[in-house]
């Protein structure tokens, strides 16, 4: 059967903190810039969520986009967005938000509720210059 990548784009907005508890505030500093700025700072974040399978005879689809649409919402969405991912989202109590950081948490999310035979992989932009990739491992 032929395979096919399919994605779904999706927004969100949240504010973030770059900051490492367990090292010197100095080291933050350093290691962080701006980004360790004690209160806080929002990005405008865009999320590609592709699916690579084959293609079902039936339907001519890998996965219905809309299905997959509802999937990432409510999966995804409703945890992160307009909120302080620092402060409101547990995904992140033990873990820095760095832009790698919340790519791992949504594939491994996501990955728990799409059908096993589909592979996935995200990325994840975090301004409109710099993202980051993940696809497991
Ligand atoms: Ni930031």
């Amino acid at each position: 059967m032929p395979r096919c990548a399919v994605t779904r784009r999706v927004h969100f907005n949240a504010a973030h903190r770059l900051h490492n508890p367990a090292r010197p505030a100095e080291w933050n500093r350093t290691t962080f810039g701006v980004c360790n700025n004690a209160n806080y700072h929002g990005h405008n974040y865009e999320l590609d969520v592709t699916v690579e399978g084959e293609i079902d005879p039936d339907s001519g689809y890998v996965m219905d986009l809309a299905v997959l649409k509802t999937l990432v919402e409510d999966t995804l969405l409703r945890q992160l967005d307009h909120q302080n991912l620092n402060v409101d989202v547990a995904w992140f109590r033990d873990l820095i938000p760095t832009a790698e950081n919340i790519a791992l948490v949504c594939w491994r999310e996501l990955r728990a509720v799409l059908p096993p035979d589909l592979t996935l992989r995200l990325r994840l932009w975090e301004t409109p210059r710099n993202y980051v990739e993940y696809q497991g491992q």
